[in-house]
């Protein structure tokens, strides 16, 4: 734990010493697991999700369905990044899935974050 967290903190400081594109996302972008999309994903999808993305996070207990395993393989061929991102923006009643799994709709116009969560979630695959 202490090692994620010092790497995230040296990320943290790199991205803090470039300059900020703004708008100009490239497909490079979105494969790069940011330390903001892992921020953000701790705050706002961990208590279900858990850190790991294994889906047990402490309120997914009372939760039916269940949040998905990430590092599943098989969920992770049988979806694609825009199936993710939608989840993600729209929340699983919008998808055919649980309403449970809340909409993100203040991430709508920041597709760089989404991207972000997309790409974190894709490492989490085994
Ligand atoms: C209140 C609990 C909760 C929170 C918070 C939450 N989710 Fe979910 N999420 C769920 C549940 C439950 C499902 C499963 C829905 C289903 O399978 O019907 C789900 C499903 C998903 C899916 C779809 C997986 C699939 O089966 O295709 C994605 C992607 C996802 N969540 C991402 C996120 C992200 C990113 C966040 C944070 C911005 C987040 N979730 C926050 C409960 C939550």
């Amino acid at each position: 734990m202490k090692k994620v967290l010092w790497a995230l903190a040296l990320v943290a400081g790199m991205t803090g010493c470039g300059k900020k594109e703004d708008g100009g996302s490239t497909a490079q972008a979105s494969s790069a697991v940011t330390a903001e999309a892992k921020s953000l994903f701790d705050t706002r999808c961990a208590s279900c999700h858990g850190t790991g993305g294994k889906g047990d996070g402490a309120a997914a207990a009372a939760l039916n369905p269940k949040p998905r395993d990430y590092t599943d393989a098989a969920w992770q061929a049988s979806v694609t990044d825009e199936q993710i991102a939608k989840t993600i923006v729209e929340g699983g009643a919008a998808v055919g899935k649980s309403p449970l799994m809340p909409p993100a709709p203040d991430l709508k116009d920041k597709p760089d974050q989404v991207k972000g969560l997309v790409a974190l979630i894709r490492s989490y695959k085994k």
